[in-house]
C-alpha cells in the first residue's frame, strides 16, 4: 500500500489536449492522450489526496475516486481550473494545452473555394501561469514539453512562471511522451532536480507524486 503522503490535500491536475473550433464541424488539436495526466490523478489518490481532474476530450476511464470536470477549449479549461484551484494545495498541469486559437470561428462550414487558405490565431490565457502567480497560489507543478535543449528550456520555465517545481520531457524520443503508454521525465525545482528513467507512465506518475509530495511538505 502506498504512504498517504498527501493526505487530506488538495490538488487539481489538468489532462489532455483542447481542441480550438475552427467552424461547425473542424477544429485544431494535438496528439495528448491524458495518459499522463490520468496516471497523475489515480497516483495522487493513492496518495491520499482529493484530487480534481480538469480533462481535455479524451477516451480514458476517470480513475476511481476523482472528481472530473470534462472541458473542451483552452478557455474552458482555464475557466474551470481558476474555479477549481481556489481552495487547492498543489496545482499539476499536465495538459497539452493549445497556445492559440483562431481569431475567428466561421458560423458555416468553410467552403474550399480558394486553391489557399490562410487563418489567423490568437493566443489563448496561459493556465499555469495564471495560477502560479495568484496571490495566494498553490503548489504548482509545469510540464515541459521540449524536442530541443529539454533542462535549459525547463530551468527558464520554471523561474520565468515562478514555479515550484517543473517536469520536463523530451517529445524527440520515439515511443516516449504524447500518445504511449512510456515516457522519461526530468524534474527540476528550485534546489535540487531529479531524472527519472523511462518507465510506465503509471510508475512515473508515483515517482513524481513522491517528489512533489516531499517538496510541498518542506515548502
Ligand atoms: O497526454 P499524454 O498522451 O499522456 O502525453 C503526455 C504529455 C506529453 C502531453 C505530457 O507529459 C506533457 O508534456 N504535457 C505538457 C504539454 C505541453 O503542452 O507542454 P508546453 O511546454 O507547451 O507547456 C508548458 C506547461 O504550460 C504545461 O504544464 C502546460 O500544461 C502549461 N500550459 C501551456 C499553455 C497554456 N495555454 N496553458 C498551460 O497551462
Amino acid at each position: 500500500s502506498t504512504a498517504q503522503v498527501l493526505q487530506g490535500k488538495k490538488v487539481v491536475i489538468t489532462a489532455g489536449p483542447t481542441r480550438e473550433e475552427l467552424d461547425p464541424v473542424r477544429y485544431i488539436s494535438n496528439h495528448s492522450s491524458g495518459k499522463m495526466g490520468y496516471a497523475i490523478a489515480q497516483a495522487a489518490v493513492a496518495a491520499g489526496a482529493q484530487v480534481e481532474l480538469v480533462s481535455g476530450p479524451v477516451t480514458l476511464p476517470v480513475p476511481a475516486g476523482c472528481a472530473i470536470h470534462r472541458t473542451v477549449s483552452a478557455q474552458q479549461m482555464h475557466a474551470q481550473v481558476m474555479h477549481s484551484v481556489k481552495d487547492a494545495d498543489i496545482f499539476i498541469a499536465t495538459a497539452a494545452v493549445a497556445d492559440y486559437r483562431p481569431k475567428q470561428v466561421a458560423a458555416q462550414k468553410i467552403k474550399k473555394n480558394n486553391d489557399e487558405l490562410t487563418l489567423t490565431f490568437v493566443k489563448n490565457p496561459d493556465i499555469l501561469n495564471d495560477v502560479a502567480n495568484l496571490p495566494d497560489a498553490p503548489f504548482t507543478v509545469g510540464f515541459a514539453a521540449e524536442s530541443e535543449n529539454v533542462e535549459a528550456y525547463a530551468r527558464k520555465k520554471l523561474a520565468s512562471k515562478k514555479l515550484a517545481m517543473i517536469a520536463a520531457n523530451d517529445i524527440s524520443q520515439p515511443g516516449l511522451g504524447f500518445n504511449s503508454d512510456r515516457n522519461a521525465l526530468h524534474v527540476i525545482w528550485n534546489g535540487g532536480d531529479k531524472k527519472l528513467p523511462t518507465g510506465s507512465k503509471m510508475m512515473l506518475a508515483e515517482a513524481l507524486i513522491s517528489l512533489i509530495a516531499e517538496q510541498y511538505n518542506k515548502s
